[in-house]
């Protein structure tokens, strides 16, 4: 766990109170704040069963509120819900004219649906994908832009009992590949292309070639946006907008059970292959709804805007599902932050009237060092309510925030979640928490989140330890797709008892909670979840590489940076380093991702290891960030490597 963390979130002592503005308005009071609090402590079933009645449309309600049998949850099992008619049906009677999504294009172009218009087209869509053979449970992997036929297909999905596999169109060919096979999907929905940074992005392509390895595949649905050069291979490929022009604008969404499987998204675990996260339906949808409305405090004039891909989970429970079940207005932005200039968000938010903002730790960093005069230019008074997301924020950037884009008027939300839970746990209630700036604060009610050591022993005072979940809760991961063992290894076998969330965390004398970080081998580079082995893996798949080694380390933007730490084979030993290494970054970029480029790669004859034979991650961290190394090296089996890596260039 990163010691200097703990230190420096001791010394936070600035606090900030809700104005009493905010408070007036928020959906959540403190009244019904500790009402269900209390509630969740003596009724837990019961605390479940009102809201879920309260928030979500049900076709037949529940049996019974929770089948636990440790690790595995059933939620509202005999329900029967449909995810897609709660974020469109049920907002028809009302709301038919309102806003549902804003897309704006990287180019400057602007499209809005309204939520009958967007309750229409998934209508059609989901008549496509039943016409092309699609049934309940079958995989469905989308690898698209940020566009409103990605959201389109998620909903249809949901609409007709399909399971979705959003893979992130960052991720390559090689890394979309895996994913569709691991998913067993039979259709893959994609875009010709898309745009990031004036750049088309060839998706399309990458399918073809994906799909060279994935035989189940049978049909590919293809959204014409960037009206590049593409092939489409017939009796596969369609079209998107030539299917839909020919579908009915009517489908019944079908009643399903609470577990039915909702979606997989991969994410990166401590060994080289991604984990496929199972969530299923009617737990999901409560609490990305409740937290929706807690948490952002949606109301019905507001423009919510939440700058995640949909390719990740923020993108589904808060770009998508929870905003749309809330019947909110949601702006969606193809682009990358900084196109064509570092003052493209403040502009979209001045020109959109953009109320509520939710954004990465990464992004804000990176906005403090372009400059305050980006900011500056645009009139962001629109806002009222800022959240932040992916990472822990040190409390510079949250100052920053507050203060330069939230004119110290907007709630700041420190939202601490991960793919696994579906959901923000941790988090302030903008009208009601004080926050402290780096502090997610609290956990929400219902939450059972705690700090313990490793024997499950709670822990007070200033000492970190390991953040658990000790009940479980309705969004929670059910199971990794196809591997229930490797569920029960990952999160269950650490602390008994309860979920291993893998972060490290500690509560202050107040009982806020501060998060540490990743306590293995799994890093957070620009708010992307990577795992150091599955680089490692691909590095040693170059024929040049003998053996790598991949540390994270502090990087001023980023979060943390990647390290590589690179044996040669003998054959290669003698080549120039140099375009080695910018060979080898390439490689990275290729297999898994432009996200995964190590920043540095330093050649090394060996690796320190211990006497058995494992890598001393510990000595290479403190090398990559340049920190002398303290603690025990004596079980190192040849000192020397670590002298000689110390005073070695970095290529
Ligand atoms: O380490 C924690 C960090 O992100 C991890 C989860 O990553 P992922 O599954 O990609 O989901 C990210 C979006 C929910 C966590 O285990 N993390 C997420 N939010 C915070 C955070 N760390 C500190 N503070 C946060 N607010």
């Amino acid at each position: 766990m990163p010691e200097e963390n703990i230190t420096s979130v001791l010394t936070e002592k600035r606090t900030f109170s809700p104005l009493d503005s905010f408070i007036k308005q928020a959906n959540l009071k403190k009244e019904e704040y500790e009402r269900l609090l209390l509630k969740a402590n003596t009724n837990f079933e019961g605390f479940w069963s009102d809201l879920a009645l309260e928030n979500l449309h049900w076709f037949k309600k529940w049996d019974k509120v929770l089948e636990w049998n440790e690790p595995f949850s059933k939620w509202f099992t005999g329900g029967k819900v449909n995810v897609s008619y709660n974020c469109l049906d049920r907002h028809l009677e009302k709301k038919s004219n309102k806003t549902a999504i804003i897309w704006i294009g990287e180019n400057e172009e602007k499209r809005s649906v309204t939520y009958s218009e967007l309750y229409e087209e998934v209508c059609k869509f989901s008549n496509v994908l039943v016409q092309l053979g699609i049934k309940e449970k079958d995989r469905i992997v989308i690898y698209m832009p940020m566009v409103i036929e990605a959201v389109v297909a998620m909903l249809a999905c949901t609409r007709i009992g399909a399971v979705h596999s959003v893979v992130f169109g960052g991720f390559s060919t090689e890394a979309l590949a895996d994913r569709i096979n691991d998913s067993k999907a039979r259709m893959v929905i994609t875009a010709d292309g898309s745009y990031r940074r004036g750049q088309i992005v060839p998706l399309k392509l990458n399918v073809d070639e994906a799909l060279k390895k994935c035989a189940a595949v049978e049909k590919v649905i293809v959204t014409q946006r960037s009206k590049n050069n593409i092939e489409m291979k017939s009796g596969r490929d369609y079209w998107y907008h030539e299917v839909i022009s020919k579908a009915s604008g009517d489908f019944k969404a079908k009643e399903l059970d609470s577990e039915q499987p909702l979606f997989t998204l991969y994410t990166s675990g401590t060994t080289g292959k991604p984990k496929g996260i199972l969530h299923t339906t009617a737990g999901y949808i409560l609490w990305t709804t409740l937290t929706t409305k807690w948490v952002f405090d949606i109301k019905d004039s507001d423009v919510y805007w939440c700058t995640a891909d949909i390719g990740w989970i923020t993108g589904h429970s808060y770009v998508v599902y929870g905003p749309l079940s809330c019947g909110a207005t949601v702006v969606i932005y193809e682009g990358a932050p900084n196109y064509p200039d570092w003052g493209r968000f403040w502009k979209t938010i001045q020109e959109n009237k953009i109320t509520i903002f939710y954004t990465a730790p990464t992004a804000i960093r990176a906005f403090m060092k372009a400059g305050l005069e980006w900011v500056k230019k645009y009139n962001l008074s629109s806002l009222r309510l800022l959240g932040t997301v992916g990472e822990p924020i040190n409390p510079a950037a949250w100052m920053w925030y507050q203060k330069n884009i939230g004119n110290e008027k907007c709630p700041v939300v420190d939202t601490w979640w991960q793919t696994e839970t579906g959901g923000i746990l941790i988090t302030p209630i903008p009208g009601i928490t004080s926050t402290k700036p780096g502090s997610a604060t609290f956990p929400l009610p219902g939450i059972f989140a705690d700090v313990v050591d490793q024997n499950g022993k709670n822990i007070h005072g200033d000492q970190g330890g390991y953040l658990v979940v000790k009940k479980p809760w309705p969004s929670m991961i059910r199971t990794i797709y196809g591997d229930d063992e490797r569920y029960k290894e990952t999160y269950w076998k650490r602390i008994k008892g309860a979920y291993f969330t893998g972060d490290g965390a500690k509560k202050d004398k107040d009982g806020y909670f501060w998060l540490l970080g990743r306590v293995d081998d799994v890093i957070k580079v620009s708010g992307h979840l990577l795992s150091t082995m599955e680089v490692e893996s691909s590095l040693v798949n170059h024929t040049a590489v003998a053996e790598a080694a991949v540390v994270g380390y502090p990087h001023e933007i980023k979060g943390e940076a990647l390290c590589a730490f690179v044996v040669l084979k003998q054959d290669s030993v003698n080549k120039d380093h140099h375009l080695l290494s910018e060979e080898l970054k390439k490689h990275v970029a290729k297999e898994i991702g432009p996200v995964a480029k190590p920043d540095q790669i330093k050649f090394t004859e060996s690796l320190p290891k211990t006497r058995s034979g494992k890598i001393m991650r510990r000595l290479l961290r403190d090398i990559a960030s340049g920190k002398q190394t303290v603690g025990d090296t004596t079980t190192l089996e040849d000192a020397g490597v670590l002298e000689k890596l110390r005073t070695q260039e970095e290529e």
